[in-house]
């Protein structure tokens, strides 16, 4: 037993200086970052103890919380594990979850806040703040379809977290999130040919995720944010199968661009913006490169930092780490460069109020647009 014991710790040490050594050598591999604890802080197996559902982990009383079963056997559904609490991040045993609906004054998660919508956070209640999913109990009232998409439109005008009608997991006929939570991949997310190696489980999607201590999940400041991944053209519209692939919907590109124009296509393609990537456009470009000339070149000022409030995406693959630096004629402008993903307290979900940004003032589309 003992030998067995000494053997596996030199094992181990071994592993981790050969880990060390990678970091040192900065050679990219990506982390695997499992949840970890008992199986019964997230599971129920009938969803009854003491003839009392176990469903819905999180505190009890919020209006979106069903009381189950739900699909793969959680206690919660999705937001009933990542909208329960008052922070952006929820300790649950020994591990912890991201939060996408939260009351913190602290800030939010890169991904936005679904709060905005219903103003228990910001401004005021507002279905223009963001996507109305299903999970949060309240329809969208002005759009009736996602606007861009082909038409007529299939889709369902509230989408769901996960599934056919949704973002995260395979979007296809039947399909629930699964064996996903348990082998997720962390830091650079270059292969994103399963959801679990597919950057937030958006499947198909590559690109780098924070990973870094107390920012992880975060888009704080230009050392520590999520890297998204990019492409110098956009998706050119050669039929139904750039979207619609034997294994579901998924950005055939897979940059996050190209991910939310599966469903506001027009926005994204060639096609959409005007024919090529060349100025002049008829709408604002995405996955086309930030020009190393002009008004472009002073991005965010001397030294070119980035920033989070207009972040640009990289077309390298593997994204190796985080850059605290964008450079003018390689990297790329993207939706997220001015929308949230999820919901910000803004109008049309942007990252800043876009009637306060005027000519000679600062800030939003200033940074890219120095010159304005
Ligand atoms: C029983 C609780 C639980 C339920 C239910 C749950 N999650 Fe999670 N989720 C977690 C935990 C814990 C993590 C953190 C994993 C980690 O640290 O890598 C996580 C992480 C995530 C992430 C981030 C992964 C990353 O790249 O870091 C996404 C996206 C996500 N969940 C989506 C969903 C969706 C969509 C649903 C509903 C279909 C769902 N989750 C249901 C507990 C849950
Ligand atoms: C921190 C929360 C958490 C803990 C702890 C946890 N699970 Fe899960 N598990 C999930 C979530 C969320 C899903 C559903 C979504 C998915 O598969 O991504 C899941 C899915 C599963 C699935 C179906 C899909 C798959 O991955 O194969 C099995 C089986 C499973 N868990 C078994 C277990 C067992 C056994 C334990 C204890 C040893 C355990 N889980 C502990 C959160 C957890
Ligand atoms: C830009 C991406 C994109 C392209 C191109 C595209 N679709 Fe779709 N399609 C979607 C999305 C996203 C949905 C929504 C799934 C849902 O909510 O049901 C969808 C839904 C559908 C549906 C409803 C059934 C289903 O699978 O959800 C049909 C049918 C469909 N599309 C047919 C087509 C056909 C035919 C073409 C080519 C003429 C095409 N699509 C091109 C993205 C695309
Ligand atoms: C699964 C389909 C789907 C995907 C993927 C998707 N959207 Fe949407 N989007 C919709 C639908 C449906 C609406 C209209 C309903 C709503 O706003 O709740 C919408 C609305 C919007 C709006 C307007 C909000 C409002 O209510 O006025 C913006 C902005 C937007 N999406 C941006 C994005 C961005 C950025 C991404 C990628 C990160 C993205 N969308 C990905 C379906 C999608
Ligand atoms: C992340 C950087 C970035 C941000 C933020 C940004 N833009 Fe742009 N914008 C670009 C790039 C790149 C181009 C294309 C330049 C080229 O290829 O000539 C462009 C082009 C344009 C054009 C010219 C289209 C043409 O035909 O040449 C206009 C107008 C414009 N942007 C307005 C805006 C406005 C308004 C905002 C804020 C709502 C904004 N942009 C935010 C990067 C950005
Ligand atoms: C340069 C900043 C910028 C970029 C990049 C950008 N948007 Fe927008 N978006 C806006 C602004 C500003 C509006 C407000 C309406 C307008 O000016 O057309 C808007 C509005 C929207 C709307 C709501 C339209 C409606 O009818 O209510 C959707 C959906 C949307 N954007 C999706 C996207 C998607 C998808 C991408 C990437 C393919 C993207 N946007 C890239 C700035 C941007």
């Amino acid at each position: 037993m003992e030998d067995k014991y000494f053997n596996d710790k030199r094992i181990l040490i071994f592993c981790s200086a050969v880990i060390m050594s990678l970091f040192l050598t900065g050679i990219p591999f990506s982390l695997f970052a499992a949840i970890t604890g008992e199986c019964a802080n997230c599971h129920t197996m009938h969803n009854s103890q003491d003839a009392s559902v176990m469903a819905d982990y999180g505190a009890s009383g919020k209006p979106w919380k069903g009381s189950g079963p739900n699909d793969a056997l959680t206690r919660g559904d999705c937001l009933g594990c990542h909208g329960i609490g008052t922070s952006k991040v929820v300790t649950l045993g020994t591990s912890e979850i991201p939060q996408v609906y939260h009351t913190d004054a602290t800030g939010d998660l890169a991904g936005g806040n679904f709060a905005y919508i219903l103003g228990t956070k910001g401004s005021g209640a507002s279905d223009a703040k963001g996507h109305n999913i299903v999970e949060i109990g309240d329809a969208e009232s002005t759009l009736s379809e996602p606007p861009g998409h082909h038409s007529p439109s299939s889709i369902r005008v509230n989408i769901t977290c996960s599934g056919i009608t949704g973002c995260h997991g395979k979007r296809a006929s039947g399909e629930i999130l699964k064996g996903v939570h348990h082998k997720n991949v962390d830091g650079a997310l270059d292969t994103s040919d399963q959801v679990y190696n597919s950057y937030r489980f958006l499947y198909g999607v590559k690109g780098f995720e924070n990973t870094t201590g107390s920012y992880k999940w975060q888009n704080f400041d230009k050392d520590n944010h999520n890297e998204y991944f990019g492409a110098t053209t956009p998706m050119s519209y050669t039929g139904c199968n750039i979207c619609h692939t034997p294994q579901g919907i998924q950005p055939t590109n897979h940059t996050i661009s190209g991910f939310c124009g599966t469903c506001h296509r027009e926005f994204h393609t060639v096609e959409g913006i005007g024919g090529d990537t060349s100025t002049p456009f008829q709408r604002h470009p995405t996955d086309v490169i930030l020009p190393g000339s002009g008004e472009y070149a002073s991005y965010n000022g001397v030294g070119n930092q980035y920033s989070v409030q207009a972040p640009v995406a990289r077309t390298a693959n593997p994204i190796i780490s985080i850059s605290d630096t964008v450079i003018p004629g390689t990297d790329v402008v993207m939706c997220l460069s001015c929308h949230m993903a999820h919901a910000s307290n803004y109008p049309d979900m942007l990252r800043w109020d876009y009637s306060a940004i005027e000519l000679g003032g600062s800030g939003g589309c200033l940074i890219c647009h120095t010159s304005k």
